[in-house]
Parts: structure tokens; C-alpha cells; sequence
């Protein structure tokens, strides 16, 4: 029997999940079957022990998910524990894998793909929510030079920085106190770009920075990028690579195979225009 995965969410009909993976499965010739779950609010463990019920191996998760299956899940990988969510899981009988790849997908993307090691840099990440916590050990992993983490509410910005700082160089601050402070590489992890939003960032961080990188998918240039090209940011990027990675990490996960991103990559690119 076609083994079964599937992303589940709401709302869902966007996702590039099933694209992805279905591209994934012919290139790396491996029969399985992967659709998309709207699932209903309130009722996401009924959704899955009903797609575990049909053969189901395996789930990605997106938004609003992600609490709801940590919560789901028997046993949880450092990463999903970190996040205190999960984008993946695995079933095997009785067992409820969690996992959450978004970060070292995003590493991955930075590193290999974009060939900009965050080894001996200064790194800067804006905001301090669900997608810079995914970030925050993975990026320590690569041993920058120093990770700051800045947000509009210092708060959870300290808060976050504290869960690191026995792994490596992390500091938090406010966004007004990046007044001066250059970077050599940005990432924006808030959710302002999904409101067309700009988080107040002073152009300075940008004077020596080698790559701007909004991590959200498909907005094209958005405001952080539109200030980050008029500063003169030699590269931009936004996150269809990191996209691309997760569900690569995910996959091999799953079937053990690791399979190629670049033409998943290619076809999702959305012109940072
Ligand atoms: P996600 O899971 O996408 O990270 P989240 O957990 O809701 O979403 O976190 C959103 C992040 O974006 C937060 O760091 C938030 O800052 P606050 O903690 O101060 O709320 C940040 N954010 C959202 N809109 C913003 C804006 N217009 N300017 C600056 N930061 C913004």
C-alpha cells in the first residue's frame, strides 16, 4: 500500500507542501501519497487519529497547528522541545514523533545555498516569536562571533537570548538600540512582513552587512528587503530556501533519503521585486 502523508493546517489550499513533496518522492523514486488536511479549529486531534486510522505515516505542520501537535506528540526532538511546537511528525504504532526542522532548514538554506557561513559573524535577528526561537540554537550551532536578537518588546527578546546564552554569544536589546550597531548578516523573523509592515530597524544595521534575509515566503521585496536594497545589501533573500530545506530535512526524516532542493527551489522562487 502508497504509504500517506500530508500537511495539515488552516487554512491550507495555499500550501506548497504537496508540490514539494510530490517533487521530492519522483526524484528520489519513492512511492508515496501526499495531500493536504484543512483541519478543523478545536478539533485537531480527531483529524489525526483519523488520518493515522487511514494508513497515514506522516504529517507536516503549519499554522495553527504547531502547539496543538507538540501537545499531540509522545516523544519530542530537542528542536520541537526548544520551539515548544512542531512542523513534522512521525507515527510508528503507538509512537508520536515531534520534530521541528524550520531552523536548521533555515541554516541550511544560509549556509549552502546562499554560501554565507554565520561562523565567526556578526548575526542580527529580528523579533522574538515562534520562527527566531526555531532559529536561535541552530544559528549558536554555527558559531557566529555574536547573535543578537532584537524586538519590539525587549521582554521576550531577554527572554529567548536566556535560553542560549549557555550555548553561545547571545544578547538581546530593543530595536531602538541597534542605533549604530552594524551586522554582517540580518535575518527578520517577526511577522510584520505579512502586513506589509516595517519593523522599525535603523538603516545602520545594514552598512556592513553582506545579506538581508526576510524569512517569510512569496512577498516578494518586502519592506525590511526594500530597505535592506536601499542600503546597498549586496544579496537578498527571502524564504523559500529555508521552506524548501525544512521539508527536505522532513523527508529524509521520513523515508530516510535526503532529496536535492534546488529545483523545488527554482520553481517556488517567487522575484524579489
Ligand atoms: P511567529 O511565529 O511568526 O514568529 P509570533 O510568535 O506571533 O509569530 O511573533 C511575531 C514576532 O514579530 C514578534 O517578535 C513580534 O514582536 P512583539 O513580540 O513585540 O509583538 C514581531 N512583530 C510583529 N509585527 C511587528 C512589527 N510591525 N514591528 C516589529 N515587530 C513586529
Amino acid at each position: 500500500m502508497t504509504d500517506r502523508y500530508a500537511v495539515i493546517g488552516n487554512p491550507i489550499a495555499f500550501s506548497k507542501s504537496p508540490l514539494i513533496h510530490s517533487s521530492f518522492a519522483q526524484a528520489t523514486g519513492q512511492d508515496l501519497d501526499y495531500s493536504k488536511i484543512e483541519g478543523p479549529l478545536g478539533q485537531f486531534a480527531a483529524t489525526v487519529d483519523a488520518f493515522r486510522a487511514q494508513g497515514g505515516r506522516g504529517l507536516n505542520i503549519t499554522a495553527p497547528f504547531k502547539l496543538d501537535a507538540f501537545a499531540y506528540a509522545t516523544e519530542h526532538s530537542p528542536a520541537a522541545q526548544l520551539a515548544g511546537a512542531a512542523n513534522a511528525m512521525k507515527f510508528d504504532g503507538e509512537r508520536v514523533l515531534a520534530e521541528n526542522f524550520d531552523g536548521v532548514g533555515l541554516v541550511r538554506d544560509v549556509v549552502h545555498n546562499l554560501a554565507q557561513p554565520l561562523r565567526g559573524k556578526r548575526v542580527l535577528v529580528l523579533g522574538a516569536g515562534g520562527a527566531a526561537r526555531g532559529a536561535l540554537l541552530p544559528f549558536l550551532a554555527e558559531q557566529p562571533t555574536e547573535l543578537v536578537i532584537a524586538n519590539r518588546s525587549l521582554d521576550k527578546a531577554q527572554d529567548l537570548a536566556r535560553i542560549g546564552t549557555a550555548q553561545g554569544p547571545v544578547r538581546a536589546c530593543s530595536l531602538q538600540d541597534l542605533q549604530g550597531r552594524h551586522f554582517d548578516l540580518v535575518f527578520n523573523a517577526t511577522s510584520a512582513s505579512l502586513r506589509a509592515e516595517l519593523p522599525t530597524v535603523p538603516v545602520s544595521v545594514f552598512a556592513e552587512c553582506a545579506l538581508a534575509y526576510e524569512l517569510a515566503y512569496g512577498k516578494g521585496l518586502t519592506p525590511f528587503l526594500r530597505l535592506a536594497q536601499g542600503a546597498g545589501v549586496p544579496q537578498l533573500a527571502d524564504g523559500v530556501g529555508m521552506l524548501a530545506e525544512q521539508a527536505a530535512e522532513a523527508f529524509a526524516w521520513w523515508r530516510g533519503v535526503r532529496p536535492q532542493t534546488r529545483a523545488v527551489i527554482e520553481r517556488l522562487t517567487v522575484p524579489l521585486v
